[in-house]
């Protein structure tokens, strides 16, 4: 696929663009900071769009100037608590968001596909309606970005949200192609809840849940080069994924029991 990357410049973005090459997807590099490409990232990629991800109208005409089917979103930053100002990524979200529906539009035909970059707090907890952030209220703008898409039908917009849990590079820095012991195969995925969730504390009562999510939460911390794979090898599929208009978590293989 011909994708739209925003976000290159950061640690997910700058292991999304090997990643992404790695399975021949051409890319088209969106960023506010081009001075801060490599010399290497900026060889490997068709074309550089200079803007800010908030952008809207911006992020929409350079899908639809580039002919970009897919777009995966690495730009911004959530806040880790409700405290403090959550910057610029609610509206980077929602300008993507409304970016890449409206090109879909436009252009007629099939939607335009997209992973989104979320939190881990965005995926069910075991009682319903709850979500993890609900009993864990770290980076909570995730719930709201969600809440803002959950509705999209996927024949307007074919997206994915990548639930991540806090997720650490192999190396210092992105390698070309993707170091060989870094792969999608590494990892079991699941829509909606997390994968390989144990139902431990069941019999607590009132706090049992609480206990539950606290425990088993950061067990989901990744390879970020794996989960980058998993997206790039997921786009492959094109609108045949399984994962299109879900929530998506991972946990490493090595850490299921
Ligand atoms: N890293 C993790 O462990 C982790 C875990 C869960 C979820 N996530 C989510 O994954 C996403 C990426 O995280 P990250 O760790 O890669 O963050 P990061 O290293 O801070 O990178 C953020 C990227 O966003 C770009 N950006 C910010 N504001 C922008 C704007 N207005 N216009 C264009 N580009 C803009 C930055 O560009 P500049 O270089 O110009 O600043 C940078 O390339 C975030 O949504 C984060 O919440 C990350």
């Amino acid at each position: 696929m011909k994708v739209l990357l925003l976000g290159v410049t950061g640690n997910v973005g700058s292991r999304m663009l090997p990643a992404l090459l790695a399975h021949k997807h051409q890319v088209v590099g969106y960023v506010r900071t081009p001075a801060k490409i490599s010399p290497e990232a900026r060889s490997k990629m068709d074309s550089i769009v200079v803007g800010s991800a908030s952008d809207s109208a911006a992020i929409k005409a350079a899908i639809l100037s580039h002919n970009c089917d897919a777009v995966v979103n690495a730009a911004g930053l959530a806040a880790m608590t409700g405290w403090t100002s959550q910057g610029e990524f609610p509206a980077i979200f929602a300008a993507v968001v409304q970016a890449a529906l409206e090109a879909g539009r436009e252009r007629g035909g099939a939607p335009i596909r997209c992973w989104l970059m979320s939190g881990f707090g965005a995926m069910d907890s075991p009682k319903k309606p709850y979500l993890l952030i609900d009993y864990l209220p770290l980076f909570p703008i995730h719930k709201q970005n969600y809440q803002l898409i959950k509705n999209q039908p996927a024949d307007t917009l074919a997206w994915s949200l990548f639930c991540a849990n806090a997720m650490s590079p192999k190396h210092d820095k992105p390698r070309f192609p993707p170091s060989a012991d870094t792969s999608a195969s590494n990892l079991v995925a699941k829509a909606d809840s997390p994968p390989a969730w144990v139902g431990k504390y069941r019999t607590v009562p009132l706090i049992g849940n609480y206990l539950n999510v606290l425990a088993q939460a950061q067990s989901y911390a990744a390879v970020l080069d794996n989960c980058t794979d998993f997206m790039a090898a997921d786009l492959e599929k094109g609108l045949e994924s399984e994962w299109i208009g879900k929530r998506v978590a991972v946990k490493e293989k090595s850490k299921v029991h």
